[in-house]
């Protein structure tokens, strides 16, 4: 059996819970979400995985810190991420945690595939470790022997552990790169990872002694290691679909069609992650998709500056769809991008109550007052062109794009109340051309509930529902069909989408 055509896998990273969640990570989540909610609308099923990194140093230390076992230290935070893909509304379908015994059995298994084809060997070995990153450097990627990620100087560590031949997959990956030149998104990020390549890859350790680290899944064979915490997290995307242990289910999902996460752990997925399933015999994922960094008021958001921005406050305050809107619409997926409660209270202003809120008031307003709230004459209008473009840019993770056109429609059908004037045409007796009008309203409103219902899922159903729709799952498939407004449909009196906040 191979991967079902039907069938959609995408995937976040698996968060470290050595910290609670922030808005860096809220971004990530919701990104994987809007293009889950995508692919359903395409008709696809869809499975939305992420969940939680939870071994190796860093958590050893951040729960020793705390005076807690490891496991009782990872189940609270695990919980908060749990929590926080609620709020944001993220339709994930299942949550991994490293600490489960799927995952724990999975990755050894993994472990002993990569070792069958004999690309694991012991030995000595002496080096520089950044904690925070979880990864060893060469002097000559420290800048002023620093990690240049979290700008502390890494502990020289020494013991004899299992190293991963990861050299031997040099020339297959360069091989695989040349023959999907899309492989990862933004092209940029490929052309970075090919320099890599050409550079040549080391092999590099994947266990540590369990004297030194015992926060870890124990390797296949000898208790007294423990495996790297990114050969262990990095199998997630297997584990959680059954690897080693249901392979009907693998078989149906496997490759992945997208890994997404930021651009400091494109490395691990770009070029570890496929030579170990190389080494294990399994496809590469179609897609690594790597966006920027997230910064606030033009920092990077950190504990020490005080900056960290706490996703519920903004969720608590403007609602989640403002802010999943917020993230996608203000900056380019792909580039690093700033947040700011500033921006965020403009474009909820001018975007959503305004361009968005006011257009539907208006209408639904208009066809009480003019047409007795029925919905006037149904007369078909296609939009092809739109819908191929935003189906366009959406496939190709052009979110900002995306919603750049959905605005422009909405601008659109604002300008046409303003010139058709429904009142004027109204009192001067002209019935047809304001339930034309009226008409072109009410089914571009539906069509853009449509086009942002994988952003503002929450909004997308009020619109529909003041529009006249039972709750449905709207599909690309029968886009006319199902929804073109039906005359003599009676609507509610309108509510507002996103009320004035002080
Ligand atoms: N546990 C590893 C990932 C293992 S995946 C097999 C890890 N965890 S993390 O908690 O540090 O999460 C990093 C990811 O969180 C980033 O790659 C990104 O997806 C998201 N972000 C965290 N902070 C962010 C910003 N400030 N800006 C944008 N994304 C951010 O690395």
């Amino acid at each position: 059996m191979s991967k079902r055509d039907d069938h959609y896998y995408i995937t976040t990273p698996i968060y470290y819970v050595n910290a609670q969640a922030h808005i860096g990570h809220a971004y990530t989540s919701i990104a994987a979400d809007i293009m889950a909610r995508f692919q359903r609308l395409l008709g696809k099923q869809v499975n939305f995985l992420t969940g939680t990194d939870e071994h190796g140093q860093k958590i050893a230390r951040a729960a020793e810190a705390k005076g807690v076992g490891p496991q009782t230290f990872v189940d609270e935070i695990s919980e908060g991420f749990r929590d926080l893909h609620k709020v944001l509304n993220a339709s994930n379908t299942d949550f991994i945690r490293t600490s489960e015994p799927r995952h724990i059995a999975g990755a050894q298994k993994f472990w002993e595939a990569a070792n069958a084809s004999g690309d694991i060997y012991k030995k000595s070995y002496e080096g520089l470790y950044c904690v925070g990153c979880e990864q060893y450097f060469a002097q000559k990627d420290l800048i002023d022997g620093l990690c240049p990620i979290h700008k502390k100087a890494p502990e020289m560590l020494s013991e004899e552990n299992y190293f991963f031949r990861l050299s031997r997959y040099t020339e297959p990956l360069k091989k695989y790169f040349d023959e999907h030149p899309q492989f990862i998104f933004p092209l940029n990020r490929q052309k970075e990872m090919r320099q890599i390549l050409e550079e040549g890859l080391e092999d590099i350790s994947i266990s540590r002694s369990t004297e030194k680290l015992s926060w870890g899944i124990p390797v296949p064979g000898d208790d007294s290691q423990v495996m790297y915490v990114w050969f262990d997290a990095l199998t997630n995307y297997v584990t959680a679909i059954g690897y080693g242990a249901d392979e009907a289910f693998f078989d149906a999902w496997w490759p992945a069609d997208a890994h997404v996460m930021a651009k400091e752990i494109n490395r691990f997925h770009s070029l570890l992650w496929p030579a170990m399933l190389l080494s294990a015999q399994q496809q590469i994922p179609k897609q690594i998709v790597v966006h920027g960094w997230l910064t606030v008021d033009g920092e990077k958001m950190s504990k020490s500056l005080g900056n960290v921005v706490n996703p519920y406050d903004i969720v608590a305050k403007y609602g989640i769809d403002a802010f999943r809107f917020f993230m996608f619409r203000e900056m380019s997926f792909g580039s690093d991008g700033d947040f700011s409660y500033t921006k965020l209270d403009q474009r909820y202003r001018a975007d959503l109550s305004n361009d968005l809120g006011n257009l539907l008031m208006r209408t639904i307003a208009m066809t009480h007052k003019f047409c007795d709230g029925r919905v006037p004459v149904e007369t078909k209008g296609e939009h092809q062109e739109f819908w191929d473009l935003y189906r366009t840019h959406m496939s190709s993770w052009e979110f900002q794009k995306a919603l750049e056109i959905v605005w422009d429609y909405v601008r659109g059908l604002n300008q046409l109340i303003d010139r058709e004037k429904p009142w004027t045409a109204n009192k001067e007796g002209r019935t047809e051309d304001v339930a034309r009008t009226l008409y072109t309203l009410l089914e571009g409103l539906r069509q853009i509930a449509i086009a942002i219902q994988p952003f503002m899922p929450g909004t997308s159903e009020k619109m529909l529902s003041q529009l006249g729709f039972e709750y449905f799952e709207p599909k690309f498939d029968n886009l006319v069909e199902w929804g073109l407004l039906k005359s003599g449909a009676v609507l509610a009196e309108p509510e507002a989408l996103f009320p004035y906040i002080e």
